[in-house]
């Protein structure tokens, strides 16, 4: 159904409608300089009692316990295992410099690295090369992923988390569980090729993560809800499952959310945002300047997700999706259709807007978009990918647009450290190094630390 519009009401709808990208650079991270933290006071491990080749908790939690309320615990580069997990809390003004690679040796479930309830805090390496190596093959080869996370935060105010390496965890490898202010950059995660083995999952406020590489099979970079205000750029998926919002569940409270400069290699999908009944909102999400090859899926909304159970209620309600300039291919574009928005029949989308979407498939010269009870704002020729116009709220059946020449601009460049071949999931994965591009033609936005 068309109706119309007066001008004014058409720019109106349009100014409405607009979903804006999110900015928080240079307005996050933690307040005190690592000098000035350093002046309080540095708190080496080494003093503590931590020794290289042995479990350095105690010495850790020692540490942390003279330095946590100004100063700056220092972990030095060497070797150093870890059989119990450190829940370094209520800390203020400090910072933890991982220069060295602490090893997994305890086999606790949890958290390895707990930070919690602290604020002004940052986690870094002064040369890039300090890293958590789970090996998790060892709980793999077994058939389990129910050991420890690397890293995880709660309730963590204005920090940093830069420029080391998290690897093979036995689990997730870092969430970010109701934080805010935050700053994640210059990260490699690497691990094996599961389900269930998440790179990053945030669920937090104002949260700018960028130039980070993630190769697992599951999670790169994941919103989850409650979130607001979370800026993720210059991503890096390199055989990932890849980024993705979810999955919803009921009451969901996510909004402003961008993604910009997303290269995505060998993953499951380039973006998905996932759920399968539910209820809550989802509003103003920006996905653009996206690069993929050879993924199974691309952009895809999925709100019949067959791999949750539903939940009670009608659907999670999607509004002002802005999807735009995405290059590329897809694996297999007519098993796996680049494009594919299949919203709730009880919350149909609205304002899911997609523009310069220039995706091609890899194999045979057929893809297709799908639609299904969505709807767009954009006014122009018909058939909107395969969306209806305006702002209806009716149901629809599954729409499929066969497409069977390539868009034009589809062609996309791809990054030198792209991965032959996974990990597999049973085998010890080694610590990368930390890349020296995370996008296509981009310098990470902050200099790697050590000048690599
Ligand atoms: C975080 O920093 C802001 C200033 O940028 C400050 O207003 C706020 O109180 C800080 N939060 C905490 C928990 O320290
Ligand atoms: C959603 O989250 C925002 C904070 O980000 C909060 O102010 C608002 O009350 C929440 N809404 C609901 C319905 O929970
Ligand atoms: C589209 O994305 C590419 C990267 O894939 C970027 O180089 C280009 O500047 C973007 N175009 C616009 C108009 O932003
Ligand atoms: C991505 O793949 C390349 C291998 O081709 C590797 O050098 C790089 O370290 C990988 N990234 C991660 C985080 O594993």
């Amino acid at each position: 159904m068309f109706l119309k519009y007066s001008a004014a009401a058409v720019a109106a709808l349009h100014a409405l409608a607009l979903a804006q990208s999110v900015d928080l650079a240079g307005n996050v991270g933690p307040l005190t300089s690592i000098e000035d933290k350093k002046a309080i006071k540095t708190c080496d491990i080494a003093d503590y009692g931590g020794k290289a080749n042995s479990d350095i908790s105690a010495a850790i939690n020692d540490a942390f316990a003279a330095c946590k309320t100004g100063g700056v615990v220092v972990i030095p580069s060497g070797n150093y295992n870890l059989e119990n997990w450190v829940d370094l809390k209520n800390g203020k003004a400090w910072a933890l410099q991982l220069d060295g690679i602490i090893t997994r040796t305890g086999t606790d479930g949890g958290n390895m690295i707990f930070i919690e309830h602290s604020s002004d805090f940052e986690l870094f390496s002064t040369t890039a090369k300090g890293a958590v190596q789970g090996h998790g093959y060892e709980f793999h080869k077994d058939g389990s992923i129910s050991g420890p996370r690397l890293l995880r935060m709660y309730k963590v105010s204005n920090f940093s988390v830069h420029d080391i390496a998290l690897v093979d965890s036995p689990s997730f490898h870092f969430s970010l569980d109701t934080c805010d202010n935050g700053e994640v950059y210059n990260m490699a995660i690497r691990g094996g090729q599961h389900g269930g083995l998440d790179g990053i999952d945030v669920w937090s406020e104002r949260i700018w993560i960028h130039d980070v590489m993630v190769t697992n099979k599951d999670e790169c970079v994941t919103v989850k809800s409650p979130a607001k205000d979370i800026l993720v750029e210059n991503i890096y998926c390199n055989w990932s499952g890849g980024c993705a919002m979810g999955s919803l569940g009921q009451d969901v409270n996510v909004t402003d959310i961008t993604y910009r400069n997303i290269y995505t290699v060998g993953s499951n999908q380039m973006y998905m945002i996932k759920s399968n009944g539910g209820s809550g909102q989802v509003s103003n999400v920006v996905l653009e300047n996206f690069i993929g090859h050879s993924n199974a899926y691309s952009m895809n909304i999925e709100q019949y997700w067959e791999s949750m159970d539903p939940v009670d209620g009608d659907g999670v309600q999607l509004s002002n999706i802005k999807i735009n300039n995405w290059t590329g291919t897809a694996a297999d574009g007519m098993q796996r259709g680049p494009l594919q928005i299949k919203c709730a029949d009880g919350a149909p989308c609205t304002g899911v807007d997609v523009t310069d979407f220039n995706m091609w498939t890899d194999k045979g010269d057929t893809q297709f978009y799908s639609c299904r009870s969505a709807y767009t704002n954009l006014r122009r020729a018909e058939p909107l990918y395969c969306m209806n116009g305006g702002e209806s709220k009716t149901e629809y059946a599954v729409t499929t647009r066969t497409v069977t020449s390539a868009p034009t601009g589809y062609e996309a460049p791809k990054l030198a450290d792209d991965l032959e071949e996974d990990f597999g999931f049973t085998v010890s994965i080694p610590v990368p190094a930390m890349p020296t591009s995370f996008f296509p033609g981009s310098a990470p936005i902050k200099a790697v630390a050590g000048g690599s």
